[in-house]
């Protein structure tokens, strides 16, 4: 293991009912509230009025954005900070997914900061204060919820970019299964193969004696693999729901993946791939991942054997560590296919026509990746095996 600090202030309120708990928390922090929502699912299941009758009985102004759009524009992060900025907001509520909560942070950051909110998300300005802010979480997926990532895209440019903060951690953050229960089928697996990939980034790494937290990271995989198909058949399943919701949690919210640096490859190959497509998350990485990992097989085939034998039970008698780690990549594949996931680009009708673009976009901070560095012929070859 590497030598490590570990800090996540984020109180997590997880459960039933749990909605309530804002009563305690929210005065904590001021009493003029910014909501920010995205498309209008939090109106169509009922929780959007049960937060707002919630916050005027304690008496919180309450300001709104709605409209975040699921790859979250930076367009409607200006719109939250003017509105900070004009009414002297005090806290942020984030009401929805991963989108909605990364608007939030940089809504949170852009409105104590003088220039354009961008200049944070490209690392052109420290973040150097933010506004404090919940989360409300409705879609088990991102970890937003208890991490200090964001990921924004400006439509404009076509560029798609993670950036963080230790100022962004969420204050708290509510989760009650029940409020993931409207979540569509697309967007359940989407969600699924989301946490799953956070989990592969952190598992393929370089470093040296491991062991637990190979096993978190073996046992977030197997409990994901073994409820997915459960919970795609019954979507208003509690306990179900319950589950998939720790998962997504504890897959990014730093409890796997203390003492090695993780990968982050495929997600720097997804992020280019939904900047210029604009296409879920999760279904990009489904598509890509398996590819990432047979291009880098070579690199440790061990590591890809001890997840074939564990998490997918392949039998490696008589054969070598890259057969049996190839047969787990296939195994992965062949689950996800099975979920409902896509697999390759033409799925979403992509072809190759914008291939220097998105070679271009992902090698926009140079040759990335810790378990292999990828460089523009890698990232060329990735894509092509996934079109
Ligand atoms: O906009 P609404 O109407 O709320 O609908 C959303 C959206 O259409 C819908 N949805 C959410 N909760 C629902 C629901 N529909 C019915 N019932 C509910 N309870 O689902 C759609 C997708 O929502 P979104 O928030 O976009 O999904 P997700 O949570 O997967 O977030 C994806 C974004 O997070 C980024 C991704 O790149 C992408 O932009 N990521 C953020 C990370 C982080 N901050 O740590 C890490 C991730 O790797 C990821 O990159
Ligand atoms: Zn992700």
């Amino acid at each position: 293991m590497r030598n490590f600090d570990y800090f996540n202030p984020t109180k997590l309120i997880f459960g039933r009912g749990t909605v309530e708990k804002l009563r305690e928390e929210v005065p904590k922090y001021g009493n003029k509230v910014l909501l920010v929502y995205g498309g209008g699912s939090i109106k169509r299941n009922g929780l959007y009025d049960q937060v707002t009758n919630i916050l005027k009985e304690i008496n919180v102004s309450i300001f709104e954005v709605s409209g975040v759009e699921p790859n979250p524009r930076i367009s409607t992060v200006r719109k939250g900070v003017e509105i900070c900025k004009q009414e002297g907001i005090e806290f942020l509520l984030a009401v929805g997914g991963g989108s909605v909560i990364d608007c939030t942070k940089a809504i949170a950051a852009g409105s104590k900061y003088d220039g354009d909110a961008w200049d944070l998300v490209v690392k052109k300005a420290p973040v150097l204060h933010a506004l404090p802010f919940g989360t409300i979480l409705t879609l088990a997926a991102t970890g937003s919820e208890m991490n200090s990532g964001s990921v924004i895209t400006n439509w404009e440019t076509k560029e798609k970019y993670g950036w963080g903060s230790p100022l962004v951690f969420p204050k708290f953050s509510i989760l009650d299964p029940v409020n993931t229960f409207s979540v569509p089928k697309n967007q359940t697996i989407y969600g699924m193969v989301d946490m799953m990939a956070h989990v592969f980034e952190h598992y393929f790494h370089l470093e040296e004696n491991t062991p637990l937290q190979d096993r978190f990271c073996e046992s977030i995989l197997q409990t994901v693999i073994e409820t997915a198909p459960k919970l795609l058949n019954d979507l208003e399943n509690y306990e179900y729901r319950e589950t998939i919701l720790y998962c997504g949690t504890l897959a990014l919210n730093g409890m796997v993946s203390m003492g090695f640096r993780g990968d982050w490859a495929t997600h720097n190959l997804e992020h280019a791939v939904s900047a210029v497509y604009d296409i879920p998350h999760g279904g990009g990485l489904a598509i890509l991942f398996p590819n990432w990992m047979k291009h880098n097989l070579h690199v440790k085939p061990e590591r890809f054997k001890q997840f074939a034998v564990r998490v997918f039970d392949v039998d490696p008698t008589g054969k070598t560590d890259e057969e049996v780690g190839l047969e787990g990549i296939e195994q992965l594949r062949a689950f996800w296919t099975s979920i409902g996931a896509p697999s390759r680009l033409a799925d979403y009708n992509i072809d190759d026509s914008k291939m220097d673009m998105l070679v271009d976009r992902a090698m926009k901070n140079g040759e990335f990746g810790v378990f292999n560095r990828l460089n523009a012929k890698d990232v060329e070859a990735i894509y092509r095996a996934s079109l």
